[in-house]
């Protein structure tokens, strides 16, 4: 793997995406920011950090050939390395959860966030660019992220933003490396179903635009959320179709 560490920038996906269309080396390729200053998030959100607080980080996978189907392993894994890394480090008695798809949630608050990103050709992706925010050391968030939290605020130690990054490639990498996986999913599968934001509980979210109380009840091996409704019966939705309502988090 190719290691590069930058001061500052606006994006590390961005970044790497304008240096995959330069270099054609096949190695996977990090990179770090200790100051991003424009992140992306999901539904094109900006993503907030803060210089040598915030952990901002992406991994371009080039040359790859995954079917869309196998997509969902890839949150998986990344999905399971970050839960992996942050019990590890926080040591607390705090439950990390992922709250469908992409948010990691310490209790009710959000901690870190996964944006992957792809390029595809037909039915395969050929490019992906995993970028991944941990909220590490920040000791305050602006208003309007009052769900946030970081590991300084759980458990009040400092964390080193290189010895974060380097553990937490190194966990998504090797799971990654195990794609396309079969049968069971080495319990990948099981573990993100028991790490679900959530699960078994009545949650208020929007579905093809319609308000709606649901029981969740897992996803499908596909990535869709999988939630009971009394009129409906069981639906699976997709990204795009749902919504959370943000009293959940209150
Ligand atoms: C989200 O929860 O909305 C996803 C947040 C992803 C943020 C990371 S920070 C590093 C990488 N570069 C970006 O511009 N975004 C991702």
């Amino acid at each position: 793997m190719i290691i590069i560490k930058c001061h500052t920038t606006s994006s590390t996906n961005d970044d790497l995406r304008e240096y995959a269309l330069e270099n054609h080396s096949e190695e996977t390729i990090a990179l770090l920011a200790f100051h991003q200053k424009k992140g992306k998030g999901q539904r094109g959100r900006f993503w907030h950090a803060e210089e040598n607080k915030s952990l901002t980080f992406s991994m371009l996978y080039k040359s790859i050939e995954i079917p869309f189907a196998q997509i969902f392993q890839i949150h998986v894994c990344v999905t399971i390395a970050l839960i992996d890394f942050l019990n590890e480090i926080t040591k607390q008695e705090i439950n990390f959860y992922v709250k469908w798809p992409n948010d990691i949630m310490a209790e009710n608050k959000k901690c870190a966030g996964i944006l992957i990103e792809t390029k595809s050709s037909e039915r395969t992706v050929i490019e992906m660019i995993i970028g991944v925010g941990v909220n590490l050391n920040n000791t305050e968030f602006p208003n309007q992220l009052m769900h946030a939290v970081s590991l300084k605020q759980i458990s009040g130690e400092h964390y080193s933003i290189e010895d974060s990054f380097n553990s937490l490639i190194e966990r998504i990498e090797k799971k990654i490396g195990r794609i396309p996986m079969r049968d069971n999913w080495n319990g990948l599968f099981e573990k993100y179903q028991q790490s679900l934001f959530k699960r078994k509980q009545q949650i208020k979210v929007t579905y093809k635009n319609k308000a709606i109380e649901v029981e969740l009840q897992g996803v499908d091996e596909s990535g869709r959320l999988v939630l009971k409704d009394r009129e409906l019966g069981i639906i699976h939705a997709s990204y795009e179709e749902l919504k959370w309502n943000y009293d959940i988090l209150r």
